[in-house]
């Protein structure tokens, strides 16, 4: 079976790369020729563990390739997946669909032979039953041979395991209008098959819908534990083992459940108030208005973070015997180390990074912030140019007022807290993530605190 893949980011370069370790002859298709030419010669432009690995092998093997013409793989493909993205509309909740209608509308024209396209994007509820009177339509009006078929079917993979959640995925979703879609798909998926992987074979609307219920659940599971955090905040209480104990019951479960700053990335955040968006338009208002909660709750997080760090600075300022009354003048002339700028560990992606968000809220208010990661400084750089990044941790605390733990890499979790301590002009940190041993922290000398837990005023 020969497999085309509209769009080589994230989602697409794995899925490309992914097939042709299944077995697959691919081809990657993408409108960025820069993008192309890279990843024809092994190069994968983002940061994704055992990617560059399988990417090499298969470009090297002549498995896979990549091209910008979609009439290369319009007469030669069985089964097209779509999988670009569909980021937040400006200025609107609503997602863009622009790409993901340009990529269907580019193989309806190409397609010159029996075929199956298959969006993998995450869209809102409708888009693949539009999709397919569109395609129809426009494969009528331009007379092509061939029988065309859609199917959906989303996406789950993790930045950081895309790999691993491609080739062994939790669960497999179609959504089918014929057995020849589906058999196709499973003969796609056969090896995931072998290993009893459940598959759940359905129509349109609900497969679009398992995708953004899932993100849905997942957002609404990190707010409702951050919610928490607002409790025990103000009376007193550890909310990590607030969360240990809640996730011992199966019904629950513990993952998920990590109080901090709060979820980013370029998935979770727009796909609730994408859902919002349509939900709206279906004249169904009320519906997911919880999900708006679930929003402010995670973008309250990040002015939490900017709230302590006055705090703890303030009480440096009221050490000098002067009045400090608003954020700025407490801030203003503090350096703070700001630990990570990706949206998560694992990853180089910043879109709508909570750490870069608090990093450059400090900055605006007059703090001056030296922003370390591991692998996300060059993207976080291009997108808050005005910062200063710096090489690494240790460069970071030095002479650091205030530490901020944002994006919990390995390397942070496993910091000396003596080393800090020599290293910081006054040994404070704010764990945003509640993965260090506070106590350990104390003992070393560096006064730490999580969110979630109670200071007095
Ligand atoms: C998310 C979903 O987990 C995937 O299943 C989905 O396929 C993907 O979106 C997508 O739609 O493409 P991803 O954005 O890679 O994957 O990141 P997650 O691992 O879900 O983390 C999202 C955010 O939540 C991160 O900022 C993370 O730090 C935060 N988080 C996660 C918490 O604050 N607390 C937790 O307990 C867990």
């Amino acid at each position: 079976m020969r497999i085309s893949v509209i769009g080589t980011g994230y989602l697409g370069a794995t899925h490309a790369a992914c097939m042709a370790e299944l077995g697959f002859e691919v081809i990657g298709v993408d409108v960025d020729p820069a993008k192309i030419q890279r990843l024809a010669r092994g190069e994968v432009p983002f940061h994704e563990p055992g990617l560059p690995e399988l990417l090499v092998k298969h470009v090297d093997s002549g498995r896979l390739r990549f091209t910008t013409d979609y009439a290369e793989v319009g007469g030669w493909a069985d089964v097209h997946f779509i999988g670009v993205g569909t980021p937040q509309k400006d200025g609107e909740n609503a997602a863009d669909m622009r790409f993901v209608d340009a990529a269907a509308m580019s193989l309806a024209e190409a397609i010159t032979r029996d075929a199956l396209i298959v969006g993998k994007s995450t869209v809102p509820v409708g888009t693949a039953a539009r999709l397919r009177e569109a395609i129809a339509a426009r494969r009528t009006e331009n007379g092509l041979p061939g029988r065309v078929e859609l199917a959906w079917n989303p996406e789950f993979l993790r930045e950081g395991y895309a790999v691993k959640d491609t080739i062994s995925p939790d669960r497999l979703i179609v959504g089918v209008e014929s057995a020849h879609a589906e058999q196709l798909l499973r003969e796609v998926y056969a090896a995931p098959l072998e290993q009893d992987t459940p598959w759940i074979a359905t129509d349109f609307q609900t497969a679009e819908l398992v995708k953004v219920a899932a993100n849905a659940f997942l957002a609404t599971k990190i707010s409702f534990i951050n919610a928490f955090s607002e409790i025990t905040e103000t009376v007193g209480g550890d909310i990590r083992t607030l969360a240990d104990a809640l996730g011992h019951d199966s019904r629950i479960g513990r993952r998920f459940l990590n109080a901090g700053v709060g979820f980013g990335g370029g998935c979770l955040p727009k796909d609730i108030r994408a859902l919002q968006a349509r939900v709206s338009e279906l004249g169904l208002n009320r519906t997911m208005q919880f999900l708006n909660n679930m929003d402010e709750i995670n973008l309250r997080r990040r002015d939490r973070v900017v709230d302590l760090a006055a705090q703890l600075l303030a009480e440096d300022r009221d050490d000098d015997g002067r009045t400090h009354t608003t954020r700025t003048q407490i801030l203003q002339g503090t350096r703070i180390a700001i630990l990570g700028a990706a949206f998560k560990p694992h990853s180089d992606d910043v879109r709508d990074s909570p750490a870069l968000d608090v990093a450059n809220r400090l900055f605006c208010t007059g703090a001056a912030t030296a922003v370390f990661d591991p692998q996300a400084n060059a993207n976080a750089a291009a997108r808050f140019p005005r910062l200063d990044y710096v090489g690494s941790a240790e460069q970071a605390l030095r002479d650091a007022d205030l530490a901020i733990l944002l994006t919990e890499w390995p390397e942070f979790r496993e910091l000396d807290p003596a080393r800090v301590a020599e290293l910081m002009r006054t040994p404070r940190m704010i764990d945003g993530r509640n993965v260090l041993d506070r106590t350990a922290w104390d003992a070393a000398g560096v006064h730490t605190v999580g969110l979630g837990q109670h200071i007095e005023p």
